[in-house]
């Protein structure tokens, strides 16, 4: 078991992860609130039917009184409406200012009910319990909740720091390929902008990792968690360095908002962002031509991309409603060595052009694509 303490300047906090932590999540719990009782967990069908009892069992071992509250599973359903009906969830379930909340589950359970315990009677405690590979080494470290809009993705959210997250690495062997694959992209993109080791990993144990082998699982797990720990510390509200954890993410997310979430999962358009921002890198003579080939080489090798089937007229509009956008200049994180990334803005549109059409050439026809 590790303890990676993450330093954010109003609170401090830590990320313990490791295999079988359910089982001692209530003992954790407990020592951080030594008078709460009552605990409830939002959480999706898909996560409470392998997991639930095991966590359920080591809450009320350390008498907390928990109560599962379920919420309708996929990113469609990230939106205001939901926050609002979790908060009557919430309320008709009796919690109050003293109750904990613990978002179980994936980036999607974790940025709704991070969101909603930031508002929830202006603010309750906070827990996370990441059961897939993006939440633990990306979403739910850093205290970054939000909700999405039709037209673009996370535009509505809060910064609000959890009290603790527990990472249990055994509730990955439950995920399906497919998301078990995306949150491996988020997992390379720590190591592109942070750890060559990370990468190294990725380059010489792709197929250990892909099998879900424990030790180096494990250590792929850890490893993101410290590069992702690392950068939010310096700058908890993204105003300068945190910015190199978007790298993939401004064309990822515009392919994301231009195919309505339904076709791509977000550690895909990652991936796809990731390999545009590679060919702007180059195109902008930042980054070694080697260097951008063993890259995408990197993220291809990890298996099928579903099609892209949105045009790049369509994704470029959209990066206007891209957070990233200030004064009306799009930033772009790009790459520019193995563990190195620098901001860019000015990027000419015919480079952009060319970097989208070049991920409609790249994608494999869906069928080819394991579903969800
Ligand atoms: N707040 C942040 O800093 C941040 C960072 C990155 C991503 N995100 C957000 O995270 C979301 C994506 O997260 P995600 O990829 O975890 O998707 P997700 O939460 O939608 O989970 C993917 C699917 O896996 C299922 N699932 C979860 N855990 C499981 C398990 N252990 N076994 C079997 N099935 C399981 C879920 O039910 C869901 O159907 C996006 O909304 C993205 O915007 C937020
Ligand atoms: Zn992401």
């Amino acid at each position: 078991m590790v303890r990676i303490p993450v330093s954010t300047a109003p609170r401090p906090y830590d990320v313990i992860a490791g295999n079988g932590l359910l089982a001692c999540a209530g003992e954790h719990l407990r020592k951080l609130f030594p008078e709460r009782k009552h605990v409830f967990l939002i959480t999706v069908r898909q996560v409470l039917r392998p997991w639930g009892k095991a966590l359920k069992t080591s809450l009320n071992a350390a008498d907390f009184r928990p109560v599962f509250l379920e919420v309708p599973d996929g990113e469609p359903n990230k939106k205001i409406a939901g926050v609002e009906r979790l908060a009557e969830k919430l309320l008709r379930a009796g919690a109050d200012r003293n109750a904990i909340m613990i978002a179980f589950g994936g980036g999607m359970v974790g940025d709704l009910a991070g969101l909603t315990a930031s508002l929830y009677m202006r603010g309750v405690e906070l827990v996370h319990v990441p059961t897939t590979v993006l939440a633990q080494v990306d979403s739910s470290i850093g205290g970054k909740t939000a909700v999405n809009l039709r037209e673009a993705k996370n535009i509505l959210g809060t910064f609000y720091q959890p009290a603790a997250v527990f990472s249990d690495i055994d509730t990955l062997s439950t995920l399906s390929e497919r998301q078990f694959r995306s949150g491996l992209y988020e997992a390379l993109k720590a190591g592109m902008i942070g750890s060559p080791a990370l990468f190294r990993c990725f380059m010489e144990q792709k197929d250990l990792i892909l099998a879900r082998d424990a030790e180096t699982l494990g250590f792929v797990i850890v490893e993101s968690i410290r590069v992702k720990a690392r950068i939010v510390v310096v700058d908890e509200r993204e105003s300068g360095m945190r910015r190199v954890l978007n790298l993939g993410h401004t064309i990822g997310h515009a392919l994301e908002a231009q195919t309505r979430y339904r076709e791509l999962l977000h550690g895909e358009a990652v991936a796809f962002g990731i390999i545009a921002a590679v060919r702007l890198a180059g195109v902008l003579g930042k980054l070694d031509s080697g260097v951008a080939e063993t890259m995408t080489a990197a993220i291809l090798s990890l298996g099928p991309l579903p099609q892209v089937r949105a045009r790049s007229q369509n994704v470029l509009e959209r990066l206007r409603y891209d957070k990233k956008t200030l004064d009306g200049a799009i930033h772009f994180v790009i790459p520019t060595g193995i563990g190195k990334v620098e901001v860019v803005r000015d990027v000419p549109k015919t480079a952009l052009i060319d970097a989208i059409e070049h991920l409609r050439g790249l994608s494999q026809p869906p069928r080819q694509v394991q579903s969800a």
